[in-house]
């Protein structure tokens, strides 16, 4: 085009100068249009980048407030497809002085020693979380027990830990004035959950955790009486990282609720239930195949996939085709706030299965300083459903404490389980309304075939012969048609106290460490 210009007639203009002109005009209009792309360019990537910068805003927004913690929490490495299910279990049981069996084939490990036994093997950390702080408190110091001095050893082993290297982590509800959880704070890393904020309940877990290999859940709690005085069962898991992982994860829940005051709508997948009702872990317990799921209450502390106290019990009393023995402190199928309401849920589950389905039911309940009157009542209801039914049976008794010249209270029946013909449930918690609707808990859920040949070795068998040890003991009642047993003599006093008022809540909320188990 430049050469056809050039060969053409005399221009006035030069046409290259016009070409240029034009391609000037043309280039500086390329330019700016370039430009304006440049910056309509620029100004895309800068929305763009803005966009991401609100959106990451917003999801670290929303991390901090969901109370979900994605840094600094350590597994330790262990995952579930890598941690170990070779376990070993024991049945550890704190039995008191003054309660004694005329069978002594079923001793078993004592709770103090278990522990102790745990605190041996620690290398990393030591994670506990108890309702009660109580180890070293005056009472214990002033009881002429020989037992009483294993609630300030096991302060002292704890206490020492630090220097061992080892950290401890203590997860604990707002116990008011425990001087003890303020002392063991300069050796521990303590978190406080405000669950009257939370859910209006109380923080009544009780398990161990250590070096994700080791676990301790069961009935007894850091209360020098755990260890002296009243009747627990637990069990130990050794080497069982697998378990310990996932009860560690309910351990990171409370621990992460710490000064908090509500309940996160969203959890971390860190906190997610690793096998459950659905999805069992299939592992071996001292070399014999068991199928275990840990649960937890109450239902808006169930991060994903978390089978709540209350479906782990269903799924137990379902599974049983024969019998189910409970051993519980309190039996009570109430929720009592301001009022009281039926709680029908664990009521509901054992009448189907006496009506329905014909399974041998055995209560074993605590007649002690605060045992509610209405028990009675309830009890008597289970029991009078059978009446004149053939292959109907239900049996209940009650497990009195001998009352000591100084009228305090031993050999109160803490026990916290129960047994069938193919599971064990191990939990947190009483059996009473206000429990599983407002109180932080966990349980365990283990089931065993039966072994051949009846050598009752199995955890599930042995859990059954220490229940039929107590059922049959000479510390049990069995309980009378319209007759209230005498528990002791607060008894009578409540007795008359209930005739005029209703239970106050202070009555049954269990709230001071003192005068609750
Ligand atoms: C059980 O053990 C206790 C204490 O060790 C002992 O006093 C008692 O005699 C034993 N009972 C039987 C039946 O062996
Ligand atoms: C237990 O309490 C007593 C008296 O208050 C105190 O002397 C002792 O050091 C405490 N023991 C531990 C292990 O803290
Ligand atoms: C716990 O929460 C309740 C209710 O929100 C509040 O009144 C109380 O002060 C809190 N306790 C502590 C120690 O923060
Ligand atoms: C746990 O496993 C390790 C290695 O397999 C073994 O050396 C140790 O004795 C086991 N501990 C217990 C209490 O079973
Ligand atoms: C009671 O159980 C026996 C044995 O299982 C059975 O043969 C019988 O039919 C049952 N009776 C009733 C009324 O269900
Ligand atoms: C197993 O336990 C049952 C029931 O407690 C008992 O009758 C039986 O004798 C025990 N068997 C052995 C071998 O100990
Ligand atoms: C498992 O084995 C240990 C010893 O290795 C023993 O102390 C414990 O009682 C056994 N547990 C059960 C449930 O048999």
């Amino acid at each position: 085009m430049e050469l056809q210009l050039k060969g053409g007639g005399p221009p006035v203009v030069p046409a290259n100068t016009v070409y240029s002109t034009v391609q000037q005009q043309d280039y500086s209009a390329g330019i700016w249009l370039r430009r304006k792309e440049k910056k309509l360019e620029h100004s895309q990537q800068k929305c763009i980048v803005v966009f991401a910068l609100v959106c990451c805003f917003a999801v670290l927004v929303a991390l901090i407030f969901s109370a979900v913690d994605v840094w600094g929490e350590d597994e330790d490495g262990i995952t579930e497809e890598n941690c170990n299910k070779n376990c070993r279990v024991v049945l550890v049981e704190n039995i008191p002085e003054d309660v004694t069996f005329s069978d002594n084939g079923t001793a078993h490990l004592p709770l103090s020693a278990g522990l102790h036994n745990l605190l041996d093997m620690a290398r990393r950390s030591v994670e506990i979380v108890s309702p009660h702080w109580n180890l070293n408190s005056s009472d214990c110091q002033s009881s002429p027990l020989q037992s009483a001095g294993r609630g300030p050893a096991l302060l002292q082993r704890l206490q020492g830990l630090k220097k061992r290297g080892i950290s401890l982590k203590i997860a604990s509800g707002m116990i008011s004035n425990s001087v003890e959880l303020v002392s063991l704070s300069r050796h521990s890393e303590v978190h406080y959950i405000n669950m009257t904020a939370l859910t209006k309940g109380f923080l009544h877990a009780s398990f161990w955790v250590v070096d994700q290999h080791h676990i301790y859940i069961g009935s007894g709690s850091m209360d020098w009486r755990s260890l002296s005085t009243r009747k627990e069962l637990g069990i130990l898991v050794y080497n069982c990282s697998c378990l310990a992982l996932d009860l560690h994860r309910v351990f990171t829940l409370y621990w992460q609720l710490q000064y908090k005051d509500f309940i996160p709508s969203i959890w971390s997948k860190r906190l997610s239930a690793l096998w459950n009702k659905e999805e069992t872990l299939h592992l071996l317990l001292n070399n014999t195949k068991a199928d275990v799921f840990v649960s937890s209450s109450p239902d808006v502390f169930s991060p994903k996939d978390r089978t709540v106290d209350l479906d782990a019990i269903s799924y137990v009393i379902q599974k049983a085709s024969r019998f189910i023995y409970i051993s519980i402190t309190d039996y009570l199928p109430l929720t009592i706030r301001n009022t009281h309401r039926y709680w029908s849920r664990i009521d509901g589950m054992l009448r189907e299965a006496l009506i329905l389905r014909n399974i041998r039911v055995r209560l074993l309940v605590s007649c002690w300083e605060q045992t509610d009157p209405l028990t009675f009542n309830f009890v008597w209801s289970l029991k009078a459903l059978c009446m004149d039914l053939t292959n109907c049976s239900m049996e209940a008794k009650f497990f009195s404490p001998r009352v000591q010249r100084d009228r305090t209270l031993q050999g109160v029946n803490h026990n916290r389980f129960m047994v069938t013909d193919t599971a064990v449930y191990i939990g947190n918690f009483d059996w009473v309304g206000n429990e599983f609707t407002f109180n932080a808990g966990a349980g365990m859920v283990i089931m065993q075939a039966e072994e051949a040949g009846g050598r009752n070795s199995t955890l599930v068998e042995q859990v059954r012969s220490a229940f039929e040890r107590d059922w049959n003991s000479r510390h049990t009642k069995s309980l009378q048609a319209n007759k209230i047993p005498f528990c002791n003599k607060h008894q009578l006093n409540q007795l008359a106290h209930h005739k005029i008022t209703q239970p106050t809540e202070s009555s049954r909320s269990k709230q001071t460490p003192n005068g609750s188990l």
